[in-house]
């Protein structure tokens, strides 16, 4: 049904359509119609939602801090399982990842050479020198957040550690790709040239995803495509920016055993960080990190 002028805006802000977001819904328009992907009202967080997943996002760092602080050698990724998961518990939310189509824990715990989705093991005990990925989502009051980050154990090879430092600056770079009217792929590209000209790779099939009401939420989102492909940015969009930064080749493989653990083919490390980050009128607004 379409919408006129002095409708309601479907956003749910009260305000009449045209004083709202008319004006924005005719520009995106235009856009698709030179043959870009563009986001649906669905993608488009309202104020509320935001301030949701904003608090969501409060519980979600709050864990990561507190790893940041027992993390050492020695610790198991078990134990560090065990305190995500009670800490999330004890602030109100809950870990999405636990039974998350099957996943058996709290957080993904994924050391050197494993890109993504380890799973915590009391028989993993980490040692010096070893990188690891800890990834906490988490829901509170319906809302999720996504984050990641890496910590170094120890003495951490000075290769180890730039390939840590890199993948952190893509990061960064991307987040300043983020602003209305630019491409997904205008993000990617920056985060995948970093990569390369320190001689990285970027995981190709595995990337970010929409997130706030729903764990993975469209649109897929690469590290890998071109500027000006991929979904225009547009405020009030919600997604990660997560590149799985590979030092050698970008091919990957699941364990077939347990059917979640992803490695690197040539068993080179890999590292990933990942933010929640919000479009905003102006740029971007970082959520968790
Ligand atoms: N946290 C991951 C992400 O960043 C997803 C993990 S799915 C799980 O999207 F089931 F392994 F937890
Ligand atoms: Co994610």
């Amino acid at each position: 049904m379409k919408i006129e002028r002095n409708d309601p805006c479907w956003c749910g802000s009260n305000k009449k359509y045209k004083t709202c977001h008319m004006n924005m819904d005719n520009k995106i328009k235009a856009i698709e119609l030179q043959g870009h992907i563009v986001p649906t009202h669905d993608m488009l967080k309202s104020e509320k939602d935001i301030e949701g997943i904003k608090e969501s996002s409060k519980i979600n760092m709050a864990v990561l801090d507190a790893v940041g602080e027992m993390i050492k050698e020695g610790v198991s990724t078990g134990e560090i399982d065990d305190l995500v998961h009670d800490m999330t518990i004890k602030m109100g939310g809950i870990p999405a990842p636990l039974n998350y189509n099957g996943f058996p824990k709290s957080v993904c715990t994924s050391i050197n050479e494993v890109v993504c989705h380890g799973i915590p093991d009391y028989n993993r005990i980490l040692k010096d020198g070893d990188i690891i990925n800890v990834d906490v989502s988490t829901i509170y009051k319906g809302y999720f957040s996504d984050s990641s980050r890496m910590y170094m154990i120890g003495n951490v090879s000075p290769e180890a550690k730039k390939l840590v430092e890199v993948t952190k600056e893509c990061v960064e770079l991307g987040l300043t790709m983020v602003k209305p009217w630019n491409f997904l792929g205008d993000m990617a590209d920056v985060i995948n040239q970093h990569a390369k000209d320190n001689g990285y790779s970027v995981v190709v099939e595995i990337g970010g995803h929409g997130v706030g009401l729903e764990f993975h939420e469209e649109p897929f989102v690469s590290y890998i495509t071109k500027p000006g492909t991929e979904m225009l940015m547009v405020p009030g969009m919600v997604f990660t920016i997560e590149p799985m930064v590979n030092m050698g080749s970008s091919r990957i493989y699941t364990d077939e055993d347990d059917g979640w653990t992803v490695y690197t083919d040539d068993g080179l490390p890999s590292a990933q960080w990942e933010v929640t980050v919000a479009v905003t009128e102006t740029g971007y607004e970082v959520l968790t990190w």
